[in-house]
């Protein structure tokens, strides 16, 4: 396989890698999909992979503003369980995020946990992929490109080579691996582009970041002329 890392650097550091899941509801199909992508990311030498399950998370319809907000710093929320999901992101160093598609688009909890992750920045400069998949043939191909435009504005790097997984309910043999093998390849590209940019952004990172686009077009606004 392509190495995308030269050998005088493996093993040198491995990148937090949280896969989110976007689907909750029960029978739902993302169950057939995330052990085996479990599986996938586990075997991958750059990364540290962690399931992050919205079902984990019952994160209530977005509500925040500056006055829940509180200080930037050390940000309070409205409800303990947004302040912790703003926590555990920022933990990570890149994400998958898997999602079916519901009307076109991702499901409604997974805009509203990517929409909780407020005024902590905290996707910002960080790499992002997704697995779609579909009961039809589209495989959530228009689901991952609203997502990509979704986190473009969470200062995010969302990146090109993704997995779709058309007619899931069939997607998967009797030990649980792809029936396509476009699948298995697909994987495995989005995996070495996805620890490419987390290694590139996380030494881009150490090495200082810019404050927030949002921040600096205030200040530059604020400041006396
Ligand atoms: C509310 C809703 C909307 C859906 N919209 C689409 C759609 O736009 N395109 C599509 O290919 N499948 C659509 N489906 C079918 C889903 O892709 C399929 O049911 C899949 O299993 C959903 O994933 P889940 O079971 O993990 O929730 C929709 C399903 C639901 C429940």
């Amino acid at each position: 396989m392509f190495s995308w890392r030269p050998e005088a650097d493996r093993g040198a550091s491995v990148s937090k890698l949280l896969v989110i899941i976007g689907s909750t509801r029960p029978t739902r199909a993302v169950d057939l999909v995330s052990p085996w992508l479990t599986r996938r990311t586990a075997e991958h030498e750059a990364f540290d992979a962690e399931i992050v399950d919205l079902r984990d998370w019952p994160l209530p319809i977005f509500s925040e503003h500056f006055g829940t907000v509180g200080d930037f710093n050390d940000p309070t929320y409205s409800d303990p369980i947004v302040k912790a999901w703003n926590s555990k992101i920022k933990e990570g160093d890149a994400y998958i995020v898997v999602t079916p598609e519901y009307n076109h688009s991702v499901p409604g909890g997974l805009k509203n946990a990517i929409d909780s992750v407020y005024a902590s920045f905290a996707f910002r400069n960080k790499p992002v992929a997704f697995v779609g998949y579909a009961g039809g043939p589209g495989g959530g191909i228009r689901a991952i490109e609203h997502l990509a435009h979704v986190f473009i504005e969470t200062e995010a790097v969302p990146i090109r080579n993704n997995v779709v997984i058309p007619s899931v309910n069939s997607a998967f043999d009797e030990q649980g691996e792809p029936v396509d093998p476009v699948t298995k390849a697909a994987a495995d590209v989005m995996l070495d582009d996805l620890a490419w940019w987390s290694a590139a952004l996380e030494k881009a990172r150490a090495a200082g970041e810019l404050a927030p686009g949002i921040l600096r077009r205030q200040a530059a606004l604020a400041a006396p002329k």
